[in-house]
């Protein structure tokens, strides 16, 4: 049996564990030997790890005390899984496999070689990865170098071994967020992030300039909040990853940091700790009826919130921020634990629910009408099982599902234990539903004809089960993996891999797939999506190596409480 490497080359021989002194893939383990996997520090670097672990999110993690306005440190987590969030990453993949029972499929050597190939290169240094590496079809903007899509190849480059990419990604995009921004005479706020920037040659004068759109000619001319988030999710990964505290700590990123958590801490008109955004300002950057409060941003906001409390520093600066941002982060948990959840339970009250109440005795809150329950959502909520609907504000409920929320809701731990096994759930119970034939529906279900039509203003680009409106989005197995093992269940991303490498390569590495169970390729989705080759080479390292999901998943903080207990059903 020939295995191949990381480069694409077969060696061509099988070393027995010992041989190699590799551990056995999270398949041929039982709990027990996993436990003592993820808290077996690695050998490597153990001198790195040991002073990283010493700003550990535990120790730095700070909540405050009801009493006394005192800061203290929160427990440590007795479960298995808690523990990944200190557990090192090991180095560079050199082309040995590290697991005798772990047989790379044949796809990923192809995968690393396509990443490659959308390398952006600023200045003879890369920089970050191309959207999509298509010449059949109009570019658009997939020539440039998305902060959101740069996320997936950016672990797996950190995963591989080789942080130089990211680190130069994360310092170039620091820079282009103190750039002054306008749309038309509208200034945009010191904070904000890039959707995606594009290197320009000039070969007269052999230079080379950056170009950034910060929403000013994205479709719809919408900033996109995800950004800044993105931002501090991978600057945390690029720390946690390599023990490399220096660059977070440079002045420029602390600044960074800084400037993005006031944007959206500004206090205004909001009575809801939730964050107020327009349609179309995250990964669903078209009008969907994704505008309010989705799950998508208040997701990634909750994790930003936590990445930031671990990378800012106590100073007289840093120190006023934190307490806004603890501050926030238990307003947050407590709001979205509350009232966006759903099972069977939740379902069953709102059905009863009584309008027109009024003052703080009111049950209903939000005036939420029975009668806006879809049908749909009675046959989708399985009786084991839940999820954080798309969006909650006032006399309004999304009941879609929404894959990337749910998955970061469980990677930063913004679901409580309870519901991030809730959540596996549902996926289970409705597979042909979410996953089909193609993982994974970026939302569930698509919407039709005339709510459509008003909804989306009858945009063709997301027509029913195609693009947003319901897609299979193969970028969306990497957290899809990290959830799953966060959550215990690493079969359900494995069966789910399985699925993907049957048809990605041959399918030429396909933005997203159409129809109710994702058969068909994308009526317009690009070929070589980059995102969805990084996707499924994160998603097959993690399944190989568990201990790469601390550099991107937070340990329950277990001075949040969950406000609402799992129903009895679960
Ligand atoms: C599409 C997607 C967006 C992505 C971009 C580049 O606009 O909706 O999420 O970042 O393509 O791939």
């Amino acid at each position: 049996m020939a295995t191949s490497r990381v480069d694409g080359t077969s060696n061509g021989s099988v070393k027995s564990k010992d041989e190699e002194g590799t551990t056995p893939s999270i398949f041929e383990i039982d709990d027990s030997d996993l436990q003592r996997l993820l808290e077996k520090p690695r050998q490597l670097n153990t001198e790195r790890k040991r002073s990283f672990d010493e700003r550990s999110f535990s120790e730095m993690s700070i909540t405050m005390s009801p009493r006394n306005n005192f800061y203290k440190t929160s427990e440590h987590s007795s479960r298995a899984f808690d523990n990944l969030d200190g557990v090192y990453s090991p180095g560079r993949w050199t082309g040995t496999p590290r697991s005798a029972y772990f047989e790379p499929h044949p796809i990923v050597g192809e995968a690393w070689e396509a990443l490659r190939r959308s390398l952006v290169n600023f200045r003879g240094q890369p920089v970050g990865t191309i959207a999509a590496l298509d010449n059949s079809s109009e570019e658009l903007n997939y020539d440039q170098v998305f902060v959101r899509d740069f996320v997936p190849s950016a672990l797996a480059f950190l995963m591989n071994g080789e942080p130089e990419i990211v680190k130069n990604f994360l310092l170039k995009t620091v820079f282009l967020q103190s750039r002054e921004k306008k749309v038309d005479n509208f200034k945009l706020g010191e904070g904000v992030m890039p959707a995606s920037f594009k290197v320009l040659h000039n070969p007269v004068r052999n230079t080379e300039t950056i170009l950034a759109d910060y929403g000013e000619s994205a479709i719809g001319r919408v900033a996109p909040v995800d950004s800044g988030f993105w931002w501090i999710i991978l600057l945390r990964a690029y720390t946690k990853s390599t023990g490399d505290t220096s660059l977070a700590e440079r002045p420029e990123m602390q600044r960074g940091i800084r400037l993005i958590m006031t944007l959206c801490l500004s206090e205004g008109f909001d009575t809801f700790p939730t964050l107020l955004c327009a349609d179309g300002c995250c990964m669903i950057d078209r009008r969907m009826g994704v505008y309010g409060y989705p799950i998508e941003i208040q997701a990634l906001f909750f994790m930003a919130l936590r990445c930031a409390l671990y990378l800012l520093k106590r100073d007289c600066e840093g120190n006023d921020c934190i307490d806004q941002i603890v501050k926030r982060l238990h307003a947050l948990s407590f709001h979205m634990r509350s009232y966006f959840w759903l099972d069977i339970k939740q379902l069953n009250d709102i059905y009863r629910y009584k309008t027109e109440e009024y003052s703080h005795t009111a049950v209903n809150k939000f005036n939420v009408i029975p009668d806006s329950l879809p049908e749909w959502v009675f046959d989708f909520m399985p009786t084991r099982g839940g999820y954080f609907i798309g969006n909650v504000s006032p006399a309004k409920m999304d009941f879609r599902w929404f894959c990337l929320g749910n998955c970061v809701a469980i990677l930063s731990s913004l679901a409580t234990p309870e519901q991030s096994s809730a959540i596996m759930d549902l996926i289970e119970s409705r597979w042909q539903e979410l996953v089909g034939e193609m993982p994974l529906k970026i939302c569930y279900p698509a919407m039709e004809s005339h709510e459509w039509r008003i909804v989306t203003g009858c945009d063709p680009k997301n027509t029913s089960w195609s693009y947003h409106n319901g897609g299979s989005w193969p970028v969306l197995l990497w957290l899809l993996t990290a959830a799953c093992i966060k959550a215990g269940r690493p079969q359900i991303a494995k069966r789910a891999t399985e699925l993907a490498e049957s048809r990605l390569l041959m399918d030429g590495w396909p933005e997203y797939y159409d129809g109710k169970s994702g058969r068909f390729i994308g009526k317009q989705a690009r070929k070589n999506q980059t995102w969805s080759i990084a996707g499924y080479l994160v998603a097959k390292m993690m399944l190989e190596d568990p201990s790469h999901l601390g550099m991107i998943s937070l340990e329950e903080d277990k001075q949040m409480k969950p406000q609402m207990k799992r129903s009895a059903s679960c």
